[in-house]
C-alpha cells in the first residue's frame, strides 16, 4: 500500500517535473486580471499559462471582474500564496499603484500586461495601441470615409488604451478635422468598455444628430456590437463603417458581412507567450531592462521611461481577412457565415 502511493507520487514529480520537457523549477507566477469581459482574454490566458507550465513552473491567477479595489485585494492574496512575478493586467492604471509597493516590499516583480501602469520599475508588454489606432484611422480613411460626420466611441476612461488608441487614431483624422472634412460629432467614453454602454452611447449620439454619422470609430469589437445593434435599429448597418479591434469571432464575421469595415487584430498566442516566457526568465533572476532587450516606451500620460515590449498589430478587412484564417485564428465556416463569395475573396 505505502509502496503503491510513494510509487504514485514519484510518477506524479516526474509528470510535472518534466512537461513540456523542462525540469520542473517551481515557480510560482501570478496573473491579476482586471477583467476577462472580452473573448480575447481565455487565448492570453491560454498562452501565458501554457509558456509557464512548459518551464515547469506554477501559474495562478485572480480575477477582478471590473473592480478597480477588488483589484488591490487581488494582488495582495497573490503574494501571500508566494508568487515570484506577476502580471497585473490594471482595470484603472492609476488605482492599482498602491498594490505595486506591497510587491515591492516583497521583491516581486511585477510585469503590466496589455495595460500600462506607469512606474519606472516595471516591464510593460503590449501591442503597440498608438499603432492599434493609427490603422484604424488610416484605415477609415483609405477603404471607408474620409469626410462626413464622425462618432468617437472611446473605450474606459481608466484604461490608458483608450488615449493612446485615439492619439493614433488623431494622427490620420486630426489634419482632416483641422481642414473642416471631418466633423466630430459625438466623443464619448464608455465605462468598463461595456457593449451596452456603447450601443447606448451611439443611441444618444443617432438622436442627437438625426441620423447624421456617416462613420464610427470604436475602439474595440465588443463595442462594435452595441454600435452596429444601435446603426441597424435604424437601418444604417452596412451603410457606416465602423473600427473595431481584437479579431473577435463575430466581429471578424461582421467584417465580412460588411457591417464593420475593420477589425485591428492583434494575435494574443504570442502576447501571452512572450509574457509568460518574460516571467518565467525573471523568476530565474533576469532583469527586466534584459528581457526588454534594452527597449524603452516613454509615451505615457507622465512620459515614464519604461522597459518596454510592443508587438505589431494588423488591419483586418475584406480584402485580407484570410490572413486570420490561414493564421489559425478563426475558420473559414465562421468567418464566412451568410457572407457573399462574390464580394469578399477570402469566402470563395
Ligand atoms: C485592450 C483591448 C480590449 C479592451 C477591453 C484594452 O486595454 O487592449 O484589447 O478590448 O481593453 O478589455
Amino acid at each position: 500500500m505505502k509502496r503503491t502511493i510513494v510509487a504514485a507520487m514519484a510518477a506524479a514529480f516526474m509528470a510535472t517535473a518534466f512537461a513540456g520537457g523542462a525540469i520542473a523549477k517551481g515557480n510560482t507566477i501570478a496573473v491579476s486580471w482586471g477583467t476577462k469581459q472580452e473573448e480575447r482574454w481565455k487565448t492570453d490566458e491560454a498562452a501565458i499559462k501554457g509558456a509557464i507550465e512548459a518551464a515547469g513552473d506554477k501559474y495562478i491567477f485572480a480575477d477582478a471582474q471590473q473592480s478597480a479595489q477588488k483589484q488591490l485585494a487581488d494582488v495582495e492574496s497573490l503574494i501571500s500564496q508566494g508568487a515570484k512575478v506577476i502580471l497585473i493586467f490594471a482595470q484603472d492604471g492609476e488605482a492599482i499603484k498602491p498594490a505595486l509597493e506591497k510587491a515591492k516590499a516583497e521583491g516581486i516583480t511585477v510585469i503590466a500586461y496589455d495595460r500600462q501602469i506607469e512606474d519606472p520599475n516595471l516591464l510593460y508588454i503590449t501591442f503597440d495601441n498608438v499603432g492599434v489606432g493609427r490603422l484604424m484611422g488610416k484605415t477609415m480613411v483609405e477603404k471607408g470615409r474620409k469626410d462626413g460626420n464622425f462618432a468617437f466611441i472611446k473605450g474606459d476612461p481608466g484604461d490608458p488604451n483608450a488615449t493612446f488608441l485615439y492619439n493614433g487614431m488623431m494622427e490620420t483624422l486630426k489634419p482632416l478635422i483641422d481642414s473642416g472634412k471631418i466633423k466630430n460629432v459625438c466623443e464619448t467614453f464608455t465605462d468598463n468598455w461595456k457593449p451596452d454602454n456603447a450601443q447606448k452611447n451611439m443611441e444618444q449620439c443617432l438622436t442627437k444628430t438625426g441620423n447624421k454619422v456617416d462613420a464610427v470609430m470604436s475602439e474595440n469589437d465588443g463595442m462594435a456590437s452595441g454600435v452596429v445593434a444601435a446603426l441597424n435599429a435604424q437601418g444604417m448597418a452596412g451603410a457606416v463603417p465602423v473600427t473595431g479591434q481584437d479579431g473577435d469571432l463575430a466581429a471578424l464575421n461582421r467584417v465580412a458581412l460588411g457591417t464593420q469595415l475593420v477589425s485591428v487584430w492583434k494575435d494574443s498566442r504570442i502576447l501571452g507567450k512572450t509574457a509568460g516566457e518574460a516571467a518565467v526568465a525573471i523568476a530565474e533572476g533576469a532583469k527586466v531592462g534584459d528581457v526588454a532587450k534594452g527597449n524603452t516606451f516613454a509615451d505615457g500620460a507622465k512620459k515614464v521611461k519604461m522597459s518596454a515590449i510592443l508587438i505589431p498589430p494588423m488591419a483586418i478587412t475584406q480584402d485580407n481577412l484570410d490572413a486570420v484564417i490561414k493564421a489559425g485564428w478563426i475558420t473559414k465556416e465562421k468567418a464566412c457565415a451568410g457572407a457573399d463569395a462574390a464580394k469578399v475573396a477570402a469566402c470563395k
